[in-house]
C-alpha cells in the first residue's frame, strides 16, 4: 500500500470518528429540549447535486428518494410524531416529460414500498397523500389508496407525502368545499372561522408544523403548507437534499429548541 493511500485511510477514519462523536453530542443535547411535534421537509437540490457529480438529473431524484428513507428513520428515532414531505408540487409536473415520468415512477414505488414495509407497520406510521391527486395517473392513485388503506388504523406516527400539491390550490379546494357545504345547508356562514377552515384543509387532522426545513440554500416556501405555516419556525440549510447528514437534521432541531416561540403574543 502506498504511503498516500495509508494517509488517506487514516484521514477518513479520523473524520468519521469526529463525525460520530459530534452526532452523539448533538443527539444528547436535543434530548433535553422539546422535540417538534410536526416537521415539514422541503426536499430541494436533487438536480444540482446530480449535475455537480456529472450525473443524470433523474439519478439525483433516485438518491433523493433513498435519502428520504434514511431521514425518516432519523425523524422517528428523534421522536417526531408527524412529518410532511414536499415531494412533488403542481409546478414540478410542468418539468420535461422524462423527468416528470421518472418522478411519478419513484412516487409510485414509494407508495407501493409502504405496503410491504416492515418498518412502517412496526412503527405504526399512518401514511397520507396530500394534493390534487386527480392530476396523477391511475396506477399512482391506486398505490396511494393501498398505502393509505393499509396504514389507516395506525396512530403512533404520521407521514404525509405532498404530491401534486400547491398551498394556494389547497386553500382554494377548502374554500370550494366550504361553499358547497354552505349551499347544501351543512355549514352556517357564521360558523366559518380559522378552526373550521383548517378542518377543510388536506391536513385537517394534523397539528400545524412547528418546524419547516428546506435544503439547497433556497429560502422560500414555494407554496408549502401556506395556511399551516403561519407560526412555523423555518430552517434553511445549504446542503443539497441527497447529501443531507444526520448532524444537519440534529442541528436544525437544536436551533429550533433555542428559538423563542411567541405565536405573536
Ligand atoms: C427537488 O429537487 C426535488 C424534487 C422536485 C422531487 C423530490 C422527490 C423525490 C425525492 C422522490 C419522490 C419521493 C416520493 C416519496 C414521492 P430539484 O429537482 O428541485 O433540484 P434542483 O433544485 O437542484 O433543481
Ligand atoms: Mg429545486
Amino acid at each position: 500500500m502506498k504511503t498516500s493511500s495509508v494517509l488517506q485511510a487514516i484521514r477518513t477514519w479520523v473524520i468519521n470518528q469526529i463525525y460520530r462523536f459530534y452526532e452523539k453530542r448533538l443527539s444528547n443535547t436535543i434530548k433535553n429540549g422539546e422535540v417538534p411535534r410536526h416537521v415539514g421537509l422541503i426536499l430541494d437540490g436533487n438536480r444540482r447535486w446530480a449535475k455537480e457529480l456529472g450525473l443524470d438529473p433523474t439519478l439525483g431524484h433516485q438518491y433523493g428518494f433513498e435519502k428520504l428513507k434514511e431521514v425518516l428513520q432519523w425523524c422517528w428515532e428523534i421522536g417526531i410524531g408527524t412529518v410532511t414531505v414536499y415531494a412533488l408540487s403542481t409546478e414540478n409536473l410542468k418539468r420535461p416529460k422524462g423527468e416528470v415520468d421518472a418522478l411519478i415512477a419513484l412516487a409510485e414505488k414509494a407508495f407501493n414500498d409502504v405496503i410491504e414495509s416492515k418498518e412502517i407497520h412496526e412503527r405504526g406510521v399512518r401514511i397520507r397523500a396530500l394534493g390534487r391527486l386527480h392530476l396523477l395517473k391511475e396506477s399512482l392513485r391506486e398505490a396511494v389508496r393501498k398505502a393509505e388503506e393499509s396504514t389507516k388504523s395506525y396512530s403512533d406516527r404520521r407521514l404525509n407525502i405532498a404530491i401534486a400539491y400547491g398551498g394556494r390550490a389547497e386553500i382554494l379546494d377548502a374554500a370550494r368545499k366550504i361553499i358547497s357545504d354552505v349551499i347544501n345547508g351543512d355549514l352556517e356562514v357564521g360558523d366559518i372561522n380559522e378552526e373550521t377552515f383548517a378542518k377543510y384543509l388536506y391536513t385537517a387532522e394534523d397539528p400545524d408544523p412547528d418546524l419547516i426545513i428546506r435544503t439547497s440554500g433556497e429560502e422560500r416556501l414555494s407554496g408549502f403548507l401556506l395556511w399551516q405555516s403561519a407560526y412555523s419556525e423555518f430552517y434553511f440549510m445549504d446542503v443539497y437534499w441527497p447529501e443531507l447528514r444526520k448532524i444537519d437534521l440534529l442541528r436544525a432541531i437544536r436551533t429550533y429548541q433555542r428559538r423563542q416561540r411567541r405565536f405573536g403574543t
